[in-house]
């Protein structure tokens, strides 16, 4: 579907983000193994959250949905049964990693594959330490598919992240549940800490390091979850507020974990105001309304090295924000942006150029100089959801923006472009999840 996005009018009143996608897939990934029902609220009613859902249910899960609540019929941590078929992640890495980390801990055999990109996406990244705890596990020429045979009991690793990755990471803690001992995983940088957190783990802070351990054989308790919005997602309508005049809004209940917001931290130091509202700290994840009024950076935005994998996800609106707000533009050591959804950097700098911007692309990242024009474009998706979504920001501010495969924004934020139509319509919020 080709999408043309023309101006909208002021981001005013409520606007509601669907729940966070990394936080939705360890909850069901959970509740899974967990003895019991569990009930996850807020749950994100997206196609990469219902790819986990359709692999736990061919591994003989229960799970009834009803909108944006989930009901997982828990079976223990030992409880999935072996799959008669592929197991289908669809474009969701998150899914196909951390399943491969529980599979590595059941004692028979499956094979994990996914859509054209996922299957263009490393594995060897989580091939190896799982080999390393005993499971076979072989990957396509380090693609999937994966083949995994697993094995009831795990050998305990400490194993140092070679590339900052909460989905390597995660598939790790989750195998090292299936391990005789403690399994330790360090990484210099800490990316986002969900796992940890739906499992109480412990995290210890080094000067030059983080490691987080987890015991096996623990037991997992059903429970009730509430999910909140996912910052990810809401960073595209914060770019929107922030550069369209007259915009002063609210967006509800957006998750600000510290591991994943330190974007409000870079659109802080460009000039963008966000205050936070109604914040619930003790939660099992930290949460707040963020107020957002008309506000375009006024300084470049520069994201160093070490705040990259804070922002990875955000980092297609944020360059796409600065773009809007004619100021400059840098990231670097952002080399895992080439293995997400698209090559992002590739992707992101031939857009960019398209809009009219002259962009200086390196293997780690890329920058531009404020730009003197931009021009009406047609953006080449690639059917990635984060490259679509952070140019209709850029339709929303100055139009002439026409978006391919539009259609990929389902995979993390459903009813997006109901949405934009509602904003270019200036129809009055609030604005719900699903509008
Ligand atoms: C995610 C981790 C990140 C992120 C992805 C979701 C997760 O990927 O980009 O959208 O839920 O753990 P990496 O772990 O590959 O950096």
């Amino acid at each position: 579907m080709d999408l043309p996005v023309r101006r909208a009018k002021p981001l005013l009143g409520d606007l509601h983000i669907p729940g966070d996608k990394s936080i939705s897939h360890r909850a069901a990934l959970l509740a899974a193994l967990g003895n019991g029902t569990s009930v996850l609220h807020g749950f994100l009613e997206a196609q990469d959250p219902h790819s986990t859902i359709r692999c736990l249910r061919s591994l003989g899960i229960r799970v009834e949905t009803s909108g944006e609540e989930v009901r997982v019929h828990g079976r223990g941590l030992r409880g999935l049964s072996a799959p008669t078929n592929d197991l289908h992640a669809g474009n969701s890495g998150t899914t196909l990693r951390l399943l491969s980390g529980i599979l590595a801990g059941h004692p028979f055999e499956s094979v994990l594959t996914g859509d054209d990109s996922l299957r263009r996406r490393p594995m060897n990244r989580i091939v190896e330490p799982l080999t390393l705890m005993g499971a076979s596990v072989k990957a396509t020429n380090g693609k999937p598919p994966v083949r995994i045979r697993g094995k009831e009991r795990l050998k305990p690793i400490s194993y140092t992240l070679p590339v900052p990755s909460a989905q390597v990471k995660s598939a790790i803690l989750l195998a090292g549940l299936y391990a005789d001992g403690v399994t330790t995983v360090e990484e210099p940088v800490q990316t986002r800490d969900h796992t940890e957190r739906m499992l109480g783990l412990q995290v210890q802070r080094h000067a030059d390091r983080i490691s987080v351990s987890v015991a096996g054989g623990m037991t997992i308790p059903s429970r009730e979850f509430r999910i909140p919005g996912d910052i990810s997602s809401a960073v595209f309508l914060i770019a929107a507020a922030a550069c369209i005049k007259g915009s002063d809004c609210v967006i509800r209940r957006v998750g600000i974990n510290p591991t994943r917001s330190a974007v409000l931290d870079v659109l802080q130091h460009s000039g963008v105001r966000i205050e936070k509202i109604n914040c619930l700290e003790d939660d099992a994840e930290p949460l707040c309304d963020l107020h957002v009024a008309f506000s375009p950076p006024e300084h470049p935005v520069h994201i160093d090295p070490g705040t990259t994998p804070l922002v990875i996800d955000e980092i297609p609106a944020l360059a796409v924000l600065a773009a809007c707000a004619r100021v400059g533009f840098s990231v670097e050591g952002a080399g895992e942006l080439r293995v997400k959804e698209s090559d992002r950097i590739a992707l992101l700098s031939e857009n960019l150029r398209r809009w009219g911007i002259d962009v200086r692309e390196h293997q780690n990242g890329f920058r531009f100089d404020p730009p003197a024009s931009l021009r009406e474009a047609t953006i080449e998706s690639g059917g990635d959801h984060r490259i679509a979504m952070a140019f209709a920001v850029a339709g929303m501010v100055h139009g002439g923006i026409t978006i391919n495969e539009a259609e990929c924004a389902d995979v993390s934020f459903p009813g997006f472009w109901n949405l934009v139509e509602r904003l270019v319509a200036g129809k009055p919020g609030p604005y719900s999840r699903m509008t």
